[in-house]
């Protein structure tokens, strides 16, 4: 008989969620995880620093500029990197502990070390060989590299080395003008550092609605960050400890060089599958280098299954949690089911960013007649209350049937209001379905509600 029903490769967000739903629906779970902690990407160097550091960024941000406004007068405030970093340390081991602790509660067991699969129902880890009914792969993901540019987490770093760099840099090159680079170039420029942002592309967060596009950009650059776009970064010399970049732009060829004292490389990331064997297993890929999974997570390996950053679709931590609860159900025997249309994205920067479902330019593309639902922030009084007028609610509807298709919101907790459309989604709801609820006044949530009051009637408060 097999040691375990189900063992998980990698404790992310994906592979401990997993672990713990497997757990519940009675199946004997194991999860190997090489690294110290648990947690993955997501809580050791990932959404938790960042939004840790964006945090703490943020409140020196209101200090220097709102609070006098306030009628709150205090000394000009100081930033103790280290201290910052050592909140940052704190919470991450509050959270990494956190899940220390849910596997106890559910009996897990942790295989310390990096496993590999020798053969299907086998799991390595160190000398030891551990047999399962199940094998979950939820091995994440790590940053993609760029010709040129070599990383030594130091001087040109990752997101990993830009949450624990030695010192707050003077000037801070960003490659790339996608979720990271905008989210940790956003802490820095706040903590007075000279970001500038090099994009290949001409817009800033490829993918998003165009119009979110341009008022983020507009946003971020009245916080201090310059942009360099349609420029293709050729490379990174250091030297000194100091880095040149050189880039070329797309309309001319032309090259230029930028000094910095640091370089973070936020070009994308790449699923991680190094050590496990799969090629020997005879586990087939994707072009991209994804695991190749049918839509219930299983591979063409029997009992061996994958999700989270390691498979196809957006990187993003509840993405992986979703499909970490789906494939427990699936190999219990249950329903297992995850709806790729209703997930949501958010960039946590002021203001927070947030889309789910169609963008209008989508729509346009499939060629669907659709309506839009628009309301500024500037005519919500707890917005402007709070200095946080900026930004707008989007909503696309069915022109015929009124069924919602996406939203997109910049703004004030976008990251949470955006939630309330994908209930709404799941529900099948109209815009009028938001229109006629209640919303409770003052919040921000009332933007919401007009946006979709604006795809009717029109809004009340513009
Ligand atoms: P991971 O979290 O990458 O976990 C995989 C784990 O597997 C790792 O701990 C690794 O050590 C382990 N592992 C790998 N191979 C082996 C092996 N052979 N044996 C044993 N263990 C192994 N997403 C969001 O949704 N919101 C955010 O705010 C957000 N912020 C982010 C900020 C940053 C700076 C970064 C880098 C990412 C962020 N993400 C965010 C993305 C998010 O972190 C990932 O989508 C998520 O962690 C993916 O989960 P996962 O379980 O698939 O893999
Ligand atoms: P990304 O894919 O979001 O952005 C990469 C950007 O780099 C793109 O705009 C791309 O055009 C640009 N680029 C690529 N090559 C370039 C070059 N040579 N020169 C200049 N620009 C170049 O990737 P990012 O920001 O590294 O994030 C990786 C993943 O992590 C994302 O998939 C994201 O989902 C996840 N993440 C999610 C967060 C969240 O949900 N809040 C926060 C941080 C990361």
């Amino acid at each position: 008989m097999a040691e375990f029903d189900v063992i998980v490769i990698g404790a992310g967000p994906g592979g401990y969620v997993c672990a713990i739903r497997c757990a519940q629906l009675g199946l004997k779970t194991a999860v190997v995880e090489g690294r110290e902690t648990l947690g993955g990407t997501c809580l050791n160097v990932g959404c938790i620093p960042s939004k840790a550091l964006l945090h703490a960024s943020h409140c020196l941000h209101d200090a220097e500029h709102n609070f006098e406004k306030m009628g709150l007068k205090v000394a000009a405030p100081k930033v103790d990197w280290k201290q910052m970093l050592a909140y940052k340390d704190e919470v991450i081991g509050q959270n990494t502990k956190g899940i220390e602790f849910l596997f106890k509660k559910n009996k897990i067991t942790w295989l310390k070390g990096w496993g590999s699969i020798p053969a299907a129902g086998k799991v390595k880890v160190g000398d030891e060989v551990h047999e399962a009914k199940n094998i979950v792969i939820a091995t994440g993901s790590e940053p993609s590299s760029l010709p040129g540019v070599t990383v030594d987490e130091k001087v040109v770093v990752t997101s990993t080395g830009a949450l624990e760099l030695g010192k707050i840099p003077k000037e801070m090159v960003v490659i790339g003008a996608g979720v990271i680079g905008l989210e940790l170039g956003s802490v820095y420029a706040r903590l007075g550092t000279k970001v500038t942002v090099v994009e290949f592309l001409d817009a800033i967060t490829p993918g998003m609605d165009g119009e979110v596009q341009k008022t983020f950009q507009r946003l971020l650059k009245r916080q201090g960050l310059t942009f360099i776009m349609g420029a293709a970064v050729q490379g990174a010399a250091v030297k000194g400890g100091k880095a040149k970049v050189t880039y070329k732009l797309r309309k001319d060829d032309s090259e230029a060089t930028l000094d910095a004292d640091c370089v973070l490389v936020a070009t994308g990331r790449k699923p991680y599958t190094d050590g496990l064997g799969l090629e020997a297993l005879g586990v087939e890929m994707e072009k991209r280098g994804q695991i190749k999974t049918d839509d219930h997570w299983r591979t063409n390996v029997k009992g061996l299954y994958a999700i989270g950053d390691a498979i196809v679709g957006p990187m993003l931590a509840h993405k992986a949690e979703d499909e970490g609860m789906a494939v427990a159900e699936v190999i219990a025997g249950k329903h297992g089911h995850v709806n790729y249309n209703v997930i949501p994205g958010v960039i946590y920067t002021a203001p927070e960013v947030a889309t789910v479902g169609k963008t209008e330019e989508q729509l346009k593309e499939e060629g669907r007649a659709y309506k839009v639902g628009k309301f500024a922030f500037m005519g919500n009084g707890r917005a402007k209350a709070v200095f946080q007028g900026d930004g707008f609610v989007k909503l696309l509807a069915d022109k015929e049937t009124d069924r919602i298709l996406g939203a997109h919101i910049i703004g004030p907790a976008a990251g949470d209001l955006i939630h309330e459309i994908c209930v709404g989604m799941e529900f099948g709801a109209s815009a009028e379905d938001i229109a006629l609820t209640c919303h409770a006044h003052p919040t921000f949530s009332e933007a919401v509600r007009e946006a979709a009051l604006a795809c009717g009637d029109g809004p009340i408060h513009s």
